[in-house]
């Protein structure tokens, strides 16, 4: 178990307490000057993510995302996954237009204790209590080209993203404006797992609410905001520290009201009536649960994600 490091986390506990899972408010860190986040040791970084036997995603925990390099000096990706070919990669980052994730980098020494600050940080604002409720926590590095632009999306996670160098623009929606984001969307989004099934609208783009992030500044975004990304001209370094509710806090709610509505009904929608909510929750939760243990599909939770969680539990007792 990590020692307890000063705090890298800050956010005024009212403002908190007032928003969070609710609306996006900034937040602040102070991980910019940490050397893990440097570009040299983030190309280590991506070679060891990259590297893993037993990566979280069957695909792998790194993906590469590029658009055509607007130069001639193009991104090295025929050598990769070489360990050369990865360095050059996080090198030439700034001549091109990609975007490098790397998930779970948490599992990697050094990242782990920043991320274990960062989240007994959160958890002490938001209750120790809320555990119970969390599938399970991740760490997740952001590393974009200079004006790159990532698309509108909504995501399952529960987040705080750290602007650890660069500046960028994140364009957030009210997740509850049923012009924005209708109940039909979310329902495709939690049954099919599709971040784009969010459709941008840019007749609401005056709606938007922009944090502009600078190094030291995040934001929090709760589960299901819409939002897209304007990088300014420069590389930009982002940590997502976040967690994904269990399937029967949150996403079965929307999988009972998508089938409610193939039958012709029209469900009320999540958060109108907390006791409709309950019982669409633990019934889809019930019926779920029952066709796993017939077709002997086990829980999701890997063990490595089990044991991530148990040592943040642990974390927290001993605080
Ligand atoms: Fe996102």
């Amino acid at each position: 178990m990590s020692a307890r490091l000063e705090r890298v986390f800050h956010c005024d506990p009212e403002v908190f307490r007032q928003n969070f899972n609710h609306l996006p408010h900034e937040v602040k860190h102070t991980l910019t000057p940490h050397p893990l986040f440097k570009l040299p040791a983030l190309a280590e970084l991506a070679q060891r993510v990259a590297a893993r036997k037993n990566p979280h995603h069957p695909q792998g925990d790194i993906h590469v995302d590029r658009e055509p390099a607007p130069t001639n000096r193009k991104v090295h990706l025929h050598n990769w996954p070489q360990k050369n070919g990865i360095s050059k990669l996080v090198e030439d980052i700034e001549d091109g237009k990609t975007w490098i994730i790397l998930k779970h980098i948490e599992r990697e020494p050094g990242y782990r204790e920043v991320f274990e600050n960062c989240i007994c940080d959160i958890l002490d604002l938001t209750g120790s209590g809320i555990v119970e409720n969390i599938k399970w926590f991740e760490a997740i590095l952001f590393i974009t080209s200079p004006n790159r632009v990532t698309k509108y999306h909504i995501d399952r996670e529960c987040s705080w993203l750290l602007q650890i160098h660069g500046n960028k623009d994140i364009h957030f929606f009210d997740r509850s404006d049923k012009d924005v984001l209708p109940d039909e969307e979310l329902e495709q989004y939690w049954m099919y797992n599709n971040r784009f099934s969010a459709i941008y609208r840019p007749q609401y783009e005056s709606r938007a609410i922009v944090h502009h992030m600078r190094p030291g500044t995040g934001v929090h975004s709760p589960v299901n905001t819409p939002h897209w990304l304007q990088n300014d001209n420069n590389v930009s370094v982002s940590l997502s520290i976040n967690f994904q509710f269990h399937e029967s806090a949150w996403e079965n709610l929307f999988k009972a009201n998508y089938y409610l509505r193939r039958v012709g009904l029209t469900p009320t929608p999540p958060g109108r009536n907390r006791f409709v909510d309950r019982v669409k929750r633990s019934t889809y939760t019930a019926v779920q649960s029952v066709r796993r243990n017939i077709k002997g599909i086990p829980d999701v939770r890997t063990a490595d994600s089990r044991q991530d969680y148990n040592r943040i539990v642990r974390l927290l007792a001993s605080r």
